[in-house]
């Protein structure tokens, strides 16, 4: 099967060309450039026309790689349910917001192996995606065994490990565990991500508001100040440092505090990285109000008040790369009963902790950073295409067969209209959530076509794949390192 991809205009990261795009089975084979001006021009116009099966019309579309989404949740058990999307529900609305791989987390509980988590999430994904998927291993319970299971994981293709400063009891690790686990993931080449909040100090302040009667949402975002994010980002950092240099990546970073402390790290040449999500950008501590409603915002790090500009903060960091990705942290959890794993968010009515923390976004990361990046013009074209995709390829081991457009990568690929107008509703999107966090918001720039290996599984808005069509994928180690 061959396809052309014609009369678009193609964005990489480094590259923005009126070119067409041949896809031979998984692979893109050619890019012809009409112009002549770079790239690979090895076909003529007429050799690519006769060669297709079939043709996309992409005349006046963006042509770019599919997102890559470095940080997921399908099916996370947490807080006494599960996250709603499974790996089936959650994988296919990912493809209708143009990202074609999910890098989803696998869960070491207390007791348990390293592996035996891998291996159960494994089992959990295997022949359920729509789009191609990795795994992360969080590290819940070190000891000499799963340090020992670390170095197997890698071989598997699983080359970064999340820890947890935050939830004691639950996933929580401390200094001397991290300071272990790092030492370990310095030795086998791979990448220690943190949820860097402080969770001990944490949950005193969670405790005192209990016991003052403060039980709405809204204190789920005052018990977890933008101080402790940023404690917890510089300890993180210090003990990386102790350990020997051990890469370090921190997840949905909310808060300026912590964006300092990163931006103070990379300026002093240490391989530390970090990502935000689209909720810190757009959302705000305002949304955690509103009674129980507030609770549609509850995941942690929290949102964060607007007074203090922290959203400014985090879009000037993508654009100067103190921030170098953006993923979802998608955790979907319902406001109402859902259909299999039943109450959700409903668990927290009366007690703000007991709300499981997440919140949806798998389908909307791409059109809405595009939105408020590009639109915007807090970003350029090759930029968000570099958050969005090409650097988690690179920090997460998967360049270049993912995250660019190039002869001999997956065909991955969006076409992308930037013109096109369309609001964000719960009753419209994929994901098997009942609200959207972004509800009636108006956004301009929509995702229109998909092809996932060459595949074509949205177009003419149909999906047209199956469960099963993404397949795994064993990762390398970081390559975005200093
Ligand atoms: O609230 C969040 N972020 N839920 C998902 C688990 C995590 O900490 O990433
Ligand atoms: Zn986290
Ligand atoms: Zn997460």
């Amino acid at each position: 099967m061959r396809t052309l991809i014609k009369g678009g205009t193609v964005v990489t990261a480094t590259e923005k060309m009126r070119a067409d795009v041949l896809i031979e089975g998984e692979k893109v084979v050619a890019i012809y450039d009409p112009g002549g001006q770079g790239w690979e021009k090895t076909l003529t116009e007429a050799v690519v026309g006769v060669l297709a099966d079939k043709v996309i019309d992409a005349t006046g579309k963006l042509v770019m790689p599919g997102g890559i989404d470095p940080h997921t949740h399908m099916e996370l058990p947490f807080g006494g349910t599960f996250a709603a999307d499974t790996f089936e529900t959650g994988t296919r609305a990912a493809a209708w917001g143009g990202t074609t791989t999910i890098i989803d987390f696998a869960v070491q509980t207390k007791g348990q192996g390293l592996l035996e988590g891998l291996e159960a999430w494994m089992d959990k994904a295997d022949g359920k995606c729509a789009i191609d998927y990795g795994f992360h291993l969080i590290v819940g319970d070190v000891n000499d065994q799963s340090l020992k299971e670390m170095d197997i994981a890698v071989g598997e293709g699983v080359t970064s490990f999340k820890m947890f400063m935050a939830y004691p009891g639950v996933f929580y690790s401390t200094d001397g565990e991290i300071l272990r686990a790092m030492q370990k993931a310095l030795e086998n080449g791979s990448t220690i991500m943190m949820h860097a909040e402080n969770g001990i100090a944490i949950d005193v302040l969670v405790q005192q508001a209990l016991e003052r009667g403060e039980t709405d949402p809204i204190y789920h975002g005052l018990t977890r100040p933008p101080a402790l994010e940023g404690e917890a980002t510089h300890r993180a950092i210090v003990l990386a440092d102790v350990a020997g240099g051990t890469p370090l990546y921190i997840v949905h970073l909310s808060a300026a505090e912590a964006l300092e402390e990163v931006t103070i790290a990379r300026d002093e040449g240490k391989n530390v990285f970090a990502e935000t999500c689209p909720q810190y950008l757009f959302c705000d501590l305002d949304d955690l109000g509103n009674g129980f409603e507030g609770a549609k915002f509850v995941c942690s790090p929290p949102m964060r008040d607007r007074a203090e500009h922290h959203q400014e903060a985090l879009w000037r960091g993508l654009a100067t790369n103190d921030l170098q990705a953006v993923s979802t942290d998608h955790c979907p959890f319902c406001m109402g009963d859902h259909p299999v794993f039943g109450t959700q968010k409903q668990l927290g009515q009366g007690d703000f902790s007991k709300i499981p923390n997440g919140m949806p976004g798998v389908e909307y990361r791409m059109e809405l950073i595009y939105h408020g990046g590009v639109n915007a013009g807090r970003i350029g074209l090759n930029r968000f295409v570099e958050i969005t995709s090409t650097t988690a390829a690179k920090m997460f081991g998967l360049y270049p067969q993912k995250g660019t457009i190039a002869i001999g990568s997956d065909a991955d690929i969006v076409v992308f209209d930037p013109d096109a107008t369309h609001t964000i509703s719960a009753k419209t999107h994929h994901m098997w959530v009942d609200y959207s966090p972004y509800e009636g918001m108006e956004i301009t720039g929509k995702v229109e076509t998909v092809l996932s290996r060459g595949k074509t599984i949205i177009e003419n808005g149909e999906y047209l794949g199956e469960p099963g069509d993404g397949r795994y994928l064993r990762r390398a180690s970081n390559q975005y390192l200093i």
